[in-house]
């Protein structure tokens, strides 16, 4: 194998914005709380698997995955199986087919790289990737494209949080230990975006799904953004995936041209790359090696030619914004396309006042996107969104309120819903919950169109958006 190195300078103008593959404008919903269970989400299905619902999050509490697995290490994998099985199925694909999504954001847990968990101190389910490959299957025989989002890493990276795996009191993320799993569980996702058919329609990677919003608290988290850039593109460089102005290029020896194991092993000696980004597409490599042995695709990993007719993965983080204490700006560590997430909320408070009127006033002039823009967090779609509010919302309202956030995030490159369904059953209050938090049911009800670009009223914002309009 042999490197050349024709200039190692990240590239300063801005990277074509659409890229092939992704959709112009991304119409989506999250798979949330199938392979990262929120029990909040699903409390009835939560209770009859055998978790707790408690008052206070409390490391006793069986309220996460980390938490199931510890109290039930004998069933806890076949639970899961059939929470996985049925929470996200055939028939969902179908009616989001339906409805015009032609996108999912699937929340992953590092743990479906079951290789790095370290099991002497971490319990977690396993056995999800063969769900994962299945549904990922599904979506790209509908054409629905997918991004991969790494929701709960290794160590947890914020306090308290059920979406993490784990509710602990302080987040531990953000060491060199967990840095490490994180990106070896990024060169691993990337390989088999690349060669996995199933994976076929994954077009992006998510680093970190919300981390805590303090920078001071997530030290070196700029190295790990540009490290985790790097990974994906050292690997699409040793697949012959060609990463647009990076001058960097791998170049694969005629013995290890048939075996892309050995190709990665050899490229993971290249110092063009950072001693942290060597070592993790080394770690890679056994894990990779067994994954290829375990779900039939030893022949593509090692015993085949490789040079997949793809193009490089879009390498997506939380925008800049998403932090305050002066954060490292992610678009620092762009090499190739990359794209920028962006997550609203009105119900938890902060955002506007609580009252129907304020919430369109904030939302109708909302300047995230401009404001991203500027420090080249561009393009921004919004990963996380919905239509809880603070106040018990009249349907009547909830038609505006999903029109204008649709309207204000189609300015970026688009929205993705959370999430794409919710329980129902007593301990949602029947719909309450969905009527809300539910894609699905929001179309039923009507509040969300067949046709995800339509809108009720074009008009929504119109009201809202002139100092001269009543309700100021
Ligand atoms: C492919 O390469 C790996 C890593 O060098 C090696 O261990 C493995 O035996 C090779 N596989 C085949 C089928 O030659
Ligand atoms: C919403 O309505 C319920 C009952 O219909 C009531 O108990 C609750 O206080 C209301 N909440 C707010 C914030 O007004
Ligand atoms: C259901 O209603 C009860 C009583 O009003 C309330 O305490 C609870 O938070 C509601 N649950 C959901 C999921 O809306
Ligand atoms: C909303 O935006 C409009 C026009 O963009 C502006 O005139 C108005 O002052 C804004 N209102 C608020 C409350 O920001």
């Amino acid at each position: 194998m042999r490197l050349t190195l024709a200039g190692l300078v990240l590239s300063s103008t801005l990277v074509a914005r659409v890229w092939a593959g992704q959709p112009t404008k991304i119409y989506g919903v999250n798979l949330g709380s199938w392979l990262v269970l929120e029990p909040w989400m699903l409390p009835q299905e939560w209770l009859d698997m055998g978790g707790q619902s408690c008052a206070t999050s409390c490391s006793t509490c069986i309220s996460t995955e980390s938490a199931f697995a510890k109290a039930y290490p004998d069933t806890v994998d076949t639970k899961f199986a059939q929470h996985w099985d049925t929470w996200f199925t055939q028939d969902d694909v179908n009616t989001l087919k339906a409805a015009g999504i032609n996108t999912v954001r699937v929340p992953l847990g590092y743990w479906i790289v079951e290789a790095l968990v370290d099991r002497s101190h971490e319990s977690y389910p396993r056995g999800g990737l063969k769900y994962l490959r299945q549904g990922l299957g599904w979506l790209k025989d509908a054409g629905i494209q997918a991004i991969l989002d790494h929701h709960a890493l290794p160590g947890v990276q914020t306090a308290g949080q059920m979406f993490t795996g784990k509710q602990v009191p302080i987040c531990l993320l953000f060491t060199p230990y967990n840095y490490h799993r994180a990106l070896v569980w990024t060169a691993v996702m990337t390989v088999l975006s690349h060669l996995d058919p199933e994976f076929g329609n994954v077009f992006a990677i998510e680093a970190i799904n919300e981390p805590i919003m303090d920078a001071t608290k997530t030290p070196n988290y700029g190295t790990f953004q540009k490290n985790f850039v790097q990974v994906i593109r050292a690997v699409e460089l040793t697949l012959g995936i060609p990463v647009p102005s990076w001058d960097v290029s791998v170049s694969v020896t005629a013995s290890v041209s048939n075996n892309f194991t050995a190709a990665l092993s050899a490229t993971s000696s290249a110092t063009i790359f950072s001693p942290e980004v060597q070592a993790a597409l080394s770690d890679a490599v056994p894990i990779l090696r067994e994954m290829g042995i375990a779900y039939g695709l030893q022949t593509i990993f090692e015993a085949s030619p490789f040079k997949p007719d793809r193009t490089s993965l879009v390498a997506n983080f939380m925008d800049v914004n998403w932090q305050h204490n002066n954060p490292s700006n992610p678009a620092d560590a762009a090499i190739g396309p990359q794209a920028y997430d962006n997550h609203l909320y009105y119900s938890f408070g902060g955002v506007a006042a609580a009252d129907p009127t304020s919430y369109m006033i904030s939302i109708c002039n909302l300047t995230r996107v401009q404001a991203d823009a500027a420090v080249g967090n561009s393009p921004l779609w919004f990963g996380e969104w919905g239509l809880p509010t603070q106040f018990n919302a009249t349907d009547e309202f909830l038609y505006k309120w999903a029109d204008a956030q649709k309207l204000a995030y189609s300015k970026g490159a688009g929205w993705i819903f959370w999430n794409f369904k919710t329980e129902i059953s007593k301990l949602t209050n029947g719909t309450a919950l969905a009527r809300q938090w539910s894609y699905l049911e929001g179309l039923k009800l009507g509040f969300l169109t067949q046709d995800p670009s339509a809108l009720h009223d074009p008009n929504v914002c119109v009201p809202y958006m002139s100092t001269t309009s009543k309700g100021h």
